[in-house]
């Protein structure tokens, strides 16, 4: 089975290419890129006008299942996916029961195997049912495949756990993936801590207690010479702390969502619950540095932290909804819309930061259109503008702040091991 895509403007930032060429694929891999390739017995796909670039990595993802499938399944989030150009991601493990046996792993990839539409790997658990009391087998949940070490969804406030789990993490080089929030600042707390949430009379939730708990982990990275990654950052603070601990040389790396660097606190006030998640959005601020912290590699990648929950939740008074937001198909067209159009910054470097990047710090075989990698792509138009309509949504969940927003660039084809799995 051959497939021939051509005319694109092909964008590799594993190699540094970016140009008009070609893409071969055979028997679900990269065979060649390069210039007016034969496409002798092979299915042309014109895609003049289109860029070509390895698939989105999502390496942060709440999939819901087992145990909420009313918020999401596997095949409602990985079709999500596919929309969104993700042809790689990793699933939380905030289900119940929690991922945090080499059992519940196995039967996470025995449900995937059945009904995912692009690659879905889970992270285990650091903690048993995620209590922060005992720590998890780190040994046999990689041996099952977990991709990663996790207890995001909840502050891991036991800093011996996560010493342990750092250490555990050591032979396998991956990082052990930190939810910062000081559990004990945070409770309680719906928004942003600030003046809005004084003026508005809701308990907050405080900067500090992000820059607290990340500051922990990259004291304990440092004493074990372990690895960790700091999830969803969203504060000026956090961008500073991180950018020290990088120069210190600490084995630290980051992540941020496209919320935290287009909306702020004042959406609360706009949206309501649409507007909940943890951590909060924040200030102006705190967007700009997310922005500066972006562009000079102090935050290495973005992901959605796609947080799927029901109508019936998120129509809650703001104390009582859930917190988060769906983010896989919207991701790719407002990092595009916001760090492309309107900053400038190249689309190799959106695509680094979606990608590549995000490929490299799991170990995935992903985020790379050299040949024999696994044919996994994105075709999208960078200049298609569309609005975003949460009806249209794959995704059970419609809980996004961004319904409404036109945005420029869209996906139109999405290829996982050389079949495609979306196309518009
Ligand atoms: O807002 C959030 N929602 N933040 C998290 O860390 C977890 C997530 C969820 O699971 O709903
Ligand atoms: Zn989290």
């Amino acid at each position: 089975m051959k497939m021939l895509i051509r005319g694109s403007r092909v964008i590799d930032p594993s190699c540094g290419r970016d140009a008009f060429c070609d893409i071969l694929i055979e028997d679900g891999v990269i065979a060649a890129v390069g210039e007016r390739l034969p496409d002798a017995d092979a299915e042309v796909l014109d895609a003049a006008g289109l860029v070509s670039a390895p698939g989105l990595v999502d390496i942060h993802t709440h999939v819901r299942e087992p145990g909420f499938e009313a918020k999401e399944t596997i095949a409602t989030a990985t079709t999500a996916a596919a929309r969104g150009g993700v042809t790689s991601m990793l699933a939380m493990a905030n289900v119940s029961p929690v991922t945090d046996t080499p059992e519940a792993v196995a039967d996470f990839y025995a449900r995937a195997a059945k009904t995912a539409k692009v690659r879905v790997y889970t992270a285990a658990a650091v903690s048993r049912g995620q209590r922060g009391e005992e720590p998890t087998d780190v040994d046999a949940l990689l041996a099952a495949g977990a991709a990663a070490l996790s207890d995001d969804g909840v502050p891991l406030m036991n800093a011996a756990l996560m010493r342990r789990a750092l250490i555990a993490m050591k032979p396998s080089g991956l990082p052990v993936l930190s939810h910062s929030e000081d559990g004990d600042l945070v409770r309680g707390g719906v928004m942003n801590e600030g003046a809005l949430s004084r003026r508005l009379g809701y308990p907050g939730r405080p900067a500090v207690a992000e820059e607290l708990l990340l500051v922990r982990d990259a004291m304990l990275a440092r004493d074990v010479d372990g690895y960790v990654h700091i999830c969803h950052v969203s504060t000026k603070g956090s961008v500073a702390y991180i950018r020290q601990a990088k120069a210190a040389g600490i084995r630290i790396t980051a992540e941020t969502c496209p919320q935290y660097f287009t909306l702020t606190e004042a959406e609360i006030e706009r949206q309501g619950a649409l507007a909940k998640v943890n951590p909060p959005l924040r200030t102006q601020a705190d967007v700009d540095a997310i922005l500066d912290g972006l562009r000079d590699g102090t935050l290495d990648c973005i992901v959605t932290d796609h947080a799927p929950h029901t109508a019936e939740e998120k129509s809650r008074a703001l104390p009582e909804a859930p917190s988060g937001m769906v983010g896989l198909e919207t991701s790719l067209a407002l990092s595009l819309t916001v760090l492309h159009h309107r900053l400038g910054l190249p689309l190799s470097f959106v695509i680094d930061k979606m990608s590549t990047a995000p490929a490299k710090l799991l170990q995935l075989d992903a985020g790379t259109l050299r040949p024999g990698a696994p044919a996994d792509l994105v075709l999208f138009d960078p200049q298609e503008r569309w609005t975003v309509d949460p009806a249209d949504f794959a995704s059970k969940g419609r809980n996004t702040p961004f319904g409404g927003w036109e945005l420029t660039g869209r996906v139109r084809t999405t290829i996982v091991d050389g079949e495609i799995v979306y196309t518009r």
